[in-house]
């Protein structure tokens, strides 16, 4: 095994004795945090660079790289699925995904750190948590890993740590009850910078810049019976709670509610969930950038990662890159017009699948949007249906769209469901495999890829295993 920080050392050693860097990282939220961190790492220690932003880093991207000759490439949030191929680059990697080969199985982990243990023959400089025998889905994330090489070029990293948190809840390592491991040290030296207040809120997505009734109405994890997914019955809800819904002209926001209100309201709420008989907490704890402006989406974490994520699904890393490093003037104007863009496009992909009408099949439902949905937001989608009482929240949904490499599958469960056994990440990669395809993720939100025509052996691949999941 070899500690993340002595790793760490030896990445910074190398970034910092080279005059020019590419950095090469991943097209999501956390991929973006780690490539804002290594920019401006790099701007503080005056080391021309660029980024380059991938949707996978796959071969035939790593030789357009090896053709660009480049003197140091530094790879964020991916690398360790592809050290055998990356001989002959001056490379250091900052990643949490599990090291190659790819996707093997939750079993084989304790072969992992044996393979890890072999890669450490290589020379590159690997930061990943993996190699601590550490869970990547939860303790780092490649933000975080990025973090660690920062903490070795600089003495001020802290003031950068934030962006660290941001990556993090970006990849939802926040979803077992807040930031753990190195993550909540980070989230630690965040807080001691000033750069980051913990504090507990309700746990629904959008209490900055969601209009209140929508903030219910989208509100998963928990459901609210009643009130989740019909706009009218959020509306009556807060009417009789005796809560004004506008300010003059503006919708009010959660965050504009006063101490009273939002006890008054969490206190019904809770009795709204009792007397349906769920168990579920209402809050979480919620990671707030206080040199922010309140009621914008970069004030709380999850917003602003979801900010960064819709200009990266639609192509628009260097956007979301200035603002990660701080832009707050045109990309950030230019991230708040893809924001919303981003949010027109999923009302009307939802209009396309209650158009279309969700098909159920045994234990599992589906639709096939065929290329009406957008790949890149397909698994958004997915979960918004199942959420906003489009589809049925007590089963998973899969749904199929046209990619140029093939048919994207996008998988999407409830918390509740996992509880039950449900493993949709074991799911992908299995039945996606059965039909020549390939996939993975978490186990509550998973993604594939599989041949085109080969939907229906897919779906009863995945029959077969949900069943066993599930004790059927
Ligand atoms: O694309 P989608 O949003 O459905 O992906 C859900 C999760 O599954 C993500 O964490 C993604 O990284 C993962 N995934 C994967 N392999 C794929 C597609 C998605 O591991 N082929
Ligand atoms: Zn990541």
């Amino acid at each position: 095994m070899t500690s993340m920080r002595e790793q760490a050392g030896r990445a910074a050693e190398r970034v910092l004795s080279s005059k020019r860097v590419l950095v090469v990282t991943h097209i999501d939220a956390d991929g973006i945090c780690a490539a804002a961190l290594a920019s401006s790492l790099l701007d503080r220690a005056k080391i021309k660079h660029e980024v380059t932003f991938l949707k996978k880093l796959d071969s035939a991207a790593i030789e357009t790289i090896k053709t660009q000759k480049p003197e140091t490439v530094w790879f964020t949030d991916f690398g360790s699925g592809a050290i055998p191929e990356l001989s002959g680059l001056n490379a250091v990697i900052a990643d949490h995904h599990v090291p190659a080969p790819s996707n093997p199985s939750a079993a084989a982990r304790r072969d992992l750190v044996a393979l890890a243990e072999a890669l450490d023959g290589s020379d590159i400089p690997h930061v990943n948590p993996h190699l601590e025998g550490r869970d990547g889905g939860t303790d780092l994330s490649g933000a975080g890993a990025t973090y660690l090489i920062g903490k070795e070029m600089t003495k001020s990293s802290a003031e950068l740590a934030h962006i660290a948190v941001v990556g993090a809840v970006g990849d939802l390592q926040d979803r077992e009850g807040g930031l753990a491991g190195t993550n909540r040290a980070i989230l630690e030296e965040a807080r001691k910078a000033g750069v980051i207040e913990v504090v507990k809120d309700i746990s629904f997505f959008g209490r900055e810049t969601r209009p209140l009734h929508k903030f219910l109405q989208y509100a998963s994890e928990p459901r609210l019976p009643g009130i989740s997914g019909d706009e009218d019955a959020c509306i009556r809800f807060l009417i009789d709670a005796g809560v004004r819904l506008k300010e003059g002209e503006s919708w009010r926001r959660w965050i504009d509610l006063s101490r009273g209100e939002r006890a008054s309201l969490s206190s019904r709420l809770k009795g709204l969930l009792e007397d349906n008989g769920i168990k579920a907490e209402l809050e979480r704890e919620v990671y707030v950038l206080p040199r922010e402006t309140p009621g914008t989406p970069v004030h709380e974490a999850k917003e602003f990662a979801t900010m960064l994520n819709s200009c990266g699904r639609y192509g628009k890393g260097d956007v979301a890159l200035r603002i990660a490093k701080g832009d707050r003037r045109e990309s950030y104007y230019a991230g708040l017009d893809l924001q919303d863009g981003h949010r027109r496009n999923l009302v009307d992909f939802l209009q396309v699948v209650r158009d279309i009408g969700v098909q159920r099949r045994g234990l599992l439902q589906y639709f096939n949007a065929d290329d009406m949905i957008a790949e890149t937001v397909l698994g958004t989608v997915a979960g918004m249906a199942l959420n906003s009482g489009l589809a049925d929240c007590g089963i998973p949904i899969f749904a199929f769209a046209r990619a140029d490499d093939g048919v994207k599958v996008s998988a999407r469960g409830t918390r509740l469901l996992v509880e039950k056994g449900l493993d949709l990440s074991e799911l992908m990669r299995l039945a996606s495999e059965k039909v020549g395809g390939k996939g993975g993720g978490h186990r509550v939100a998973a993604g594939a890829t599989i041949p085109p025509g080969t939907e229906e052996a897919f779906l009863g691949a995945a029959e077969v295993i949900l069943k066993k999941q599930m004790g059927g």
